[in-house]
């Protein structure tokens, strides 16, 4: 018995060091949400026949499950104009699946149920799935269709810029990091030591060789609550697991016991230099 509870002690020492101080638990599936109350991988990509093969084809889509054999129904979102960061960034979403932007996987995708206005799917709660820290506020259950979200349906306007407008740069007012061809390199000294501190976890959309902001530049689509970082991965954090939530794509534990953490804080610096700690002399990494 007591060499039992030792070894487990030593196990949960030696494997679960980043995922215990992160606050992760390693027991639940990483599809979390995603795992669509039961449907699984198959709600998303249909081995056969798009959206008609989950029986949700509304109308007939000649591309419908085209691109990453997509098997939710997004003719109604064909062409559709969504304005987001207040009014600056407007996007007209592609005409089809076979389309070769990326917001085709990365945004027609996730709006298929979190649109709520052209695309409808009564699969969703419009209600956030994991629990929240008293952090958050309590007097509304937080919505998961971020265009019928509660206010005026069909606006997007409350969003964060995304689409094919919503370019990512270098230089004055931000990264002191570089961009060719629509890639971002962190190289120069200060975006270098943010990688060293947290990482560069965002996944760009690459359009007309200018880096672009998609749904899923900061989501993964697979992992609701655990981000895996190893030797190659854009970030030098110590190898291992460590908590996320909303199938954020870096680090971004809400939940962590520590009320100096930063860690939230530094998922939005990967784009926003000029809010970080070190383009404003400070020697603050990242504090779990
Ligand atoms: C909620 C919808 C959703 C679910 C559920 C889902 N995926 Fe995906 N999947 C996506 C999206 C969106 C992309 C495109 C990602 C991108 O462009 O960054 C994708 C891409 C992929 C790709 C191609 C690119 C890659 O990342 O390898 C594969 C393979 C894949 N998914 C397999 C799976 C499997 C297997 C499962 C179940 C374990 C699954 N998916 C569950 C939405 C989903
Ligand atoms: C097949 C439908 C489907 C697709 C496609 C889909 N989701 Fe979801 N998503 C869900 C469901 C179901 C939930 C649970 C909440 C609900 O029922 O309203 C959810 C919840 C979420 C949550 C909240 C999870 C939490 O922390 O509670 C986020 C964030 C999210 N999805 C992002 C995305 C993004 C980004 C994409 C595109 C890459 C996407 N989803 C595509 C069905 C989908
Ligand atoms: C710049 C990064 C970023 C982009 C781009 C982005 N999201 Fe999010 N999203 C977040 C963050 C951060 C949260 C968690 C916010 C929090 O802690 O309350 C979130 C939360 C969510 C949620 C949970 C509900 C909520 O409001 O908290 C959903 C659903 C969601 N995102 C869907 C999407 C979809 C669909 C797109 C594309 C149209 C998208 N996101 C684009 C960063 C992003
Ligand atoms: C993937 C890169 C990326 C990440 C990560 C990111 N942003 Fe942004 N953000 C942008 C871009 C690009 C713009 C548009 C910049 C421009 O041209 O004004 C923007 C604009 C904004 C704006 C101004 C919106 C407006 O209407 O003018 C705010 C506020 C903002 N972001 C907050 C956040 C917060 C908070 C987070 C973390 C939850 C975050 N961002 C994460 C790329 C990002």
């Amino acid at each position: 018995m007591k060499w039992n509870a030792f070894a487990t002690l030593m196990m949960l020492a030696s494997t679960g060091f980043a995922a215990a101080q992160a606050g992760w638990s390693p027991s639940t599936d990483v599809l979390g949400a995603h795992l669509n109350y039961g449907r699984g991988c198959t709600a998303c990509h249909s081995p056969h026949s798009g959206a008609s093969g989950n029986g949700s084809a509304k109308a007939a889509d000649a591309s419908s499950g085209n691109a990453i054999l997509w098997g939710e129904d997004v003719s109604s979102l064909y062409g559709k104009t969504i304005t987001t960061g207040g009014g600056r960034f407007v996007e007209t979403l592609p005409a089809s699946m076979s389309a070769t932007t990326p917001d085709v996987s990365g945004m027609l995708t996730c709006l298929s149920c979190h649109d709520g206005n052209y695309a409808q799917n009564a699969m969703m709660r419009n209600k956030i799935y994991e629990s929240l820290p008293a952090s958050y506020g309590s007097n509304n259950a937080i919505p998961t269709l971020i265009a019928n979200n509660g206010t005026s349906t069909g606006s997007y306007l409350s969003d964060h810029p995304v689409g094919l407008s919503a370019k990512v740069s270098c230089g004055a007012n931000n990264w002191d990091c570089s961009q060719s061809n629509g890639v971002i390199s962190m190289k120069g000294a200060n975006s270098n030591k943010f990688v060293t501190n947290y990482g560069f976890f965002v996944k760009l959309g690459n359009y007309s060789n200018n880096a672009v902001v998609v749904c899923t530049t900061c989501h993964n689509p697979h992992a609701m609550n655990v981000v895996t970082v190893t030797s190659s991965s854009t970030s030098r954090l110590p190898a291992g697991t460590y908590a996320t939530m909303f199938f954020l794509r870096g680090p971004f534990n809400p939940n962590d016991s520590n009320p100096l953490s930063n860690q939230t804080a530094q998922f939005c610096r990967q784009c926003h230099g000029d809010k970080s700690n070190e383009m404003n002399g400070s020697t603050a990494g990242t504090v779990f």
